[in-house]
């Protein structure tokens, strides 16, 4: 890996109760504008790391750091304060308010204008008086996304976009992910079960089984060859590179 690091993971351990990790030693590096699917199946410990490496759940073990920092395990502000930025599966929205409340109740006093983030989501500029409850489900994870780019992300953590949204919505979507990360140098982690799609936008996935990384390489090796993922899910562990 060459240039600067923005992110890196070390033996990361994640989950509910001391002593009993659901997640085990996950490593990660990061550089700036590169997306990285988090694939695996139901259950494997995927939404626990994104919400522990966000901070919103003490971490068990290891460390983060970003830009060579340490950031301190269960710190949910200095995480997002430090652009460690969550955008969760539930997409935990202000139904009642509307588009424009929900942005500018997220933005950071010096942070990214409304106009930049509508810049990548012209739709929403249309809605902006409606409440967020109303907005199609689509609309919604656009808000969604929007809301995390007001906060200035260098690491954008995204958990299931597409949760409840028909295709061709997320064929829409994921793409703008992408133009994020090339347009804003941050990088991205895509919790995604739209496997094929996720790979078409991502540089590299990693696959989380049981809590453990058993597969990690480029997006466009594991595309041309499914088999590796299928074995993966099942839970056969890759073996390690030659040295
Ligand atoms: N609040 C919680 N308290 C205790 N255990 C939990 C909690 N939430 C999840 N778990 C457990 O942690 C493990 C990992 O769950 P997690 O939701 O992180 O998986 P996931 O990979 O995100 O799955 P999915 O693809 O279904 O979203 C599961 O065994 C789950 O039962
Ligand atoms: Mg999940």
């Amino acid at each position: 890996m060459t240039g600067p690091e923005l992110l890196r993971c070390e033996d990361v351990d994640a989950g509910y109760t001391k002593g009993r990790p659901v997640v085990r030693g996950f490593g990660l590096r990061l550089l700036p504008g590169e997306v990285v699917a988090l694939l695996g199946p139901n259950g494997a410990g995927k939404t626990t790391l994104l919400t522990t490496l966000a901070g919103l759940l003490p971490r068990l073990g290891g460390t983060v750091a970003l830009d060579g920092r340490e950031i301190r395990g269960g710190r949910a502000r200095e995480a997002a304060r430090r652009g460690l930025v969550l955008v969760p599966d539930d997409r935990s929205l202000f139904t009642q308010l509307t588009v424009r409340d929900n942005l500018t109740l997220a933005r950071r006093r010096q942070g990214s204008s409304m106009e930049q983030v509508l810049d990548f989501f012209p739709a929403l500029g249309k809605r902006l008086k409606v409440a967020a409850g109303q907005l199609s489900g689509g609309e919604q994870q656009m808000l969604a996304l929007g809301r995390a780019m007001i906060q200035d992300p260098r690491v954008l953590l995204v958990d299931e976009l597409s949760m409840g949204l028909a295709p061709v919505i997320v064929e829409e979507l994921l793409p703008v992910v992408r133009r994020i990360a090339e347009d804003t140098g941050a990088a991205v982690v895509l919790v995604e079960q739209h496997v094929r799609l996720a790979l078409g936008v991502a540089d590299r996935a990693l696959v989380l089984v049981h809590g453990e990384t058993v597969l990690s390489d480029s997006a466009d090796r594991l595309a041309a060859d499914p088999g590796l993922l299928e074995r993966a899910y099942l839970g056969e562990r890759a073996p390690d590179p030659v040295p």
